[in-house]
C-alpha cells in the first residue's frame, strides 16, 4: 500500500514558481553542542535532559552535531546541496545566559560568524527566536506561566534585532508553540515536564503575547524585516467510531491548529478555548498579539489520528488505520494531508507560505561502501513535494519548502535514536556523510533553479 499510494505522486512534476525558495531547517538545542563553553547558559533542555528517564538512552545535547565548532563544514554542506535559505534558531541561553540583563559576547560572536558565513556561501539566513530552550533561568522565575516573560521575550527580540538585523531579514518568532506549550506544559513530555491544563492556558496566552511584542520589536528595528511565526497544522482524524474520539478530536485540533493561528491572525481564542482562556487575558491583549505579519509558516510531516484519554486535554495520539503507510518512527505517510493542509492555510489566512519544516526520519545505516541509499526518504519527499506543487496549482501562495533537517541531530525525548538528516553524522567521530537523499535534493534544487532560468528566457 505504501508503494501505491508513493508511486501514485512519483511522477507527478514538481514546478513550483520561479524565485521559489528551496531550503533547509534546523534549531540551535539540536545541533549546537558546546552547552557549557563560552558562557552558555542552562536552557529548560539542558535540565530534562540531566533527568533520569527522560530522554532515550540518557542522550543529551551537551555535544550535539557539535555544529557550534564546524558551523563551517556545515555551510559547505549547505552550499553543495544548492539550496537558497537556511532556517536555525538562536539559543536565547547562549546570547543572555540568564535570559535578560547581562548579554553574553561570545554567544553574539558565534551567530555573526554564522550569518557571515551563510552570506558569504549565497545562503539567506533565517533567524527563528524560539525553538523550546527556554534559558532555565527564566524557568525558575515562572517562564511561559509568567506574564512578565512578553518583556523578556521582547528584550530579546530586540538584542538579535540590533545585532543582525543589518544582514538578516527573516525572522520567525516561535517554532510550534502548539507542541511546546502542550507537550512541555499540558501533558509533561517535554521541558518543563509540567502536566497541568491551566499551566498549559497560561503559557499558550504568554507565548501570543510575546509574539505580538516580538513582531513590534522587529518591525521597528529591522528595515524591510520579513516576519511571521512557525506553526504546524495537520488534519486531525478520529482514531475510531466513537462519540469520545470525535469529540477529543474537536478538542485536540481546536488546540493544535488553531490557539496561536487565530489570535494572531483573527485576534480570538477559536470558539472550542474562547472560554478557558478567558482567565487569563487583560482587556486589550488581542491587539497587542494581532500584529501584521508578511508570511505564514508552517511545518507538516502527517496528519493526526486521536482518541480519547484521561489526561489533561482529554484527548492523545492514537494509532492510524492500517491501510495508512507509515515513516520508519511510525508517523502516517499521507501526501495529500499535506496538500490540502497548503489550500486550508491559503483559504483561511490569505498570506503567503513557506514550508518550513517537512521531512521524515529513517532507518538509515552506513552500506558496505560506506553510503546511506535512504530511498525511503526519497520517496517521502518526493511525494510531499509533489502534493505542495498540486497545491500550488490549485492557488495556494507557497513560496519556499524547507527540508527537516540538514543533520541528523537530538531529536528530543527521542534523543539521537531517531534520523532526520539528509546529512548522516556519526556522533562518535562527528563525521558528516551526506545521503542519498541529499544528492536527490541538490538535483531536484538544480533542476529547479535551471527551469527558472529558462522560463526567464
Ligand atoms: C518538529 C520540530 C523539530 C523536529 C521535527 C522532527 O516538530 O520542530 O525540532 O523535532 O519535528
Amino acid at each position: 500500500m505504501a508503494e501505491n499510494i508513493l508511486q501514485a505522486h512519483w511522477n507527478t512534476p514538481v514546478l513550483p514558481k520561479p524565485g521559489f525558495l528551496w531550503g533547509v531547517s534546523t534549531s540551535s538545542f539540536q545541533i549546537e553542542g558546546a552547552a557549557h563553553m563560552e558562557g552558555r547558559g542552562d536552557s529548560i533542555w539542558d535540565t530534562y535532559c540531566r533527568q533520569q528517564g527522560h530522554v532515550k538512552n540518557g542522550d543529551t545535547g551537551d555535544v550535539a552535531c557539535d555544529h557550534y565548532h564546524r558551523y563551517a563544514e556545515d555551510v559547505a554542506l549547505m552550499r553543495d546541496l544548492g539550496v537558497g535559505a537556511y532556517r536555525f534558531s538562536i539559543s536565547w541561553p547562549r546570547v543572555l545566559p540568564k535570559g535578560h540583563g547581562a548579554v553574553n559576547e561570545p554567544g553574539l560572536d558565534f551567530y555573526d560568524r554564522l550569518v557571515d558565513t551563510l552570506l558569504a556561501a549565497g545562503i539567506e539566513p533565517w533567524i527563528c527566536l524560539y525553538h523550546w530552550d527556554l534559558p532555565q533561568a527564566l524557568d525558575d522565575l515562572g517562564g511561559w506561566q509568567s506574564r512578565d516573560i512578553a518583556g523578556w521575550f521582547a528584550d530579546y527580540a530586540a538584542l538579535v534585532a540590533r545585532r543582525y538585523g543589518d544582514r538578516v531579514k527573516r525572522f520567525a518568532t516561535f517554532n510550534e508553540p502548539c507542541v511546546f506549550t502542550l507537550f512541555g506544559y499540558g501533558l509533561g513530555w517535554n521541558a518543563p515536564a509540567i502536566a497541568d491544563r491551566a499551566a498549559m492556558y497560561r503559557a499558550i496566552h504568554h507565548v501570543n503575547l510575546s509574539h505580538g511584542a516580538a513582531i513590534d520589536v522587529l518591525r521597528a528595528s529591522v528595515p524591510n524585516a520579513s516576519l511571521g511565526a512557525i506553526h504546524n497544522r495537520q488534519p486531525c482524524l478520529p482514531c475510531g467510531p466513537s462519540q469520545e474520539d470525535a469529540d477529543a478530536t474537536q478538542r485536540f485540533s481546536a488546540y493544535w491548529n488553531d490557539a496561536f493561528p487565530y489570535p494572531q491572525h483573527f485576534a480570538c481564542y477559536p470558539p472550542a478555548l474562547a472560554e478557558v482562556m478567558e482567565p487569563y487575558q487583560k482587556p486589550g491583549d488581542m491587539a497587542l498579539i494581532a500584529r501584521p505579519v508578511d508570511w505564514f509558516g508552517l511545518n507538516h510531516y502527517s496528519p493526526h489520528y486521536i482518541k480519547a484519554d484521561t489526561n489533561p486535554l482529554g484527548a492523545t495520539f492514537g494509532a492510524p488505520p492500517d491501510d495508512v503507510p507509515r515513516t520508519a518512527v511510525g508517523w502516517p505517510i499521507v501526501p495529500g494531508a499535506f496538500r490540502d493542509t497548503l489550500l486550508d492555510i491559503h483559504r483561511r489566512f490569505g498570506l503567503l507560505i513557506y514550508v518550513l519544516e517537512n521531512g521524515t526520519a529513517n532507518d538509515d545505516e552506513l552500506d558496505g561502501a560506506g553510503r546511506i541509499e535512504d530511498t525511503g526518504r526519497i520517496a517521502y519527499l518526493q511525494a510531499y513535494t509533489s502534493a505542495m506543487q498540486e497545491a500550488i496549482s490549485a492557488g495556494a501562495d507557497v513560496r519556499g519548502y524547507f527540508v527537516w533537517s540538514l543533520l541528523d541531530n537530538f531529536e528530543w525525548a527521542s534523543g539521537y535514536s531517531q534520523r532526520f538528516g539528509l546529512v548522516y553524522v556519526d556522533f562518535a567521530t562527528q563525521k558528516r556523510i551526506p545521503k542519498a537523499s541529499a544528492r536527490w535534493y541538490a538535483d531536484l534544487i538544480a533542476t529547479k533553479r535551471r527551469d527558472a532560468i529558462a522560463a526567464r528566457g
